[in-house]
């Protein structure tokens, strides 16, 4: 499964689970294809949006061969992010 959360300028992927008797058979990168590419046939003519997504640790080479690349870079700072509970 996957997610896919935005408004059309940015988006963010969450939730990439393949279950564990499936890994390694290419469905993570088939999910995140089908994503891309929903995101790609969906930008308006000119635009240009950016997606997102914070990956767990030790899973940046899965990314890194989608093309995302890791942060902070040259162009991006680090990423951040805050966890708001309500107990
Ligand atoms: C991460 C995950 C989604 C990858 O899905 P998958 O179907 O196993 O991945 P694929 O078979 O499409 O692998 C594509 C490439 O990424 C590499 N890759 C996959 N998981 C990797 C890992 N944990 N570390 C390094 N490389 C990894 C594969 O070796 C493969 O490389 P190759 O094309 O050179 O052979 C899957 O392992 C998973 O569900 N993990 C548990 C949940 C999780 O951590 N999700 C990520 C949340 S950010």
């Amino acid at each position: 499964m996957g997610r896919l959360i935005g408004d059309g300028l940015y988006y963010t992927i969450v939730d990439i689970v393949v279950a564990p008797e499936f890994q390694g058979k290419g469905i993570g990168t088939s999910i995140v294809n089908h994503i891309m590419n929903y995101i790609g046939e969906n930008i308006p003519k000119g635009g240009r949006v950016s997606v997102q997504l914070i990956s767990e640790k030790g899973k940046e080479p899965f990314y890194e061969k989608l093309g995302f690349e890791t942060i902070p870079n040259d162009n991006c700072g680090s990423g951040m992010n805050k966890i708001i509970n309500n107990n």
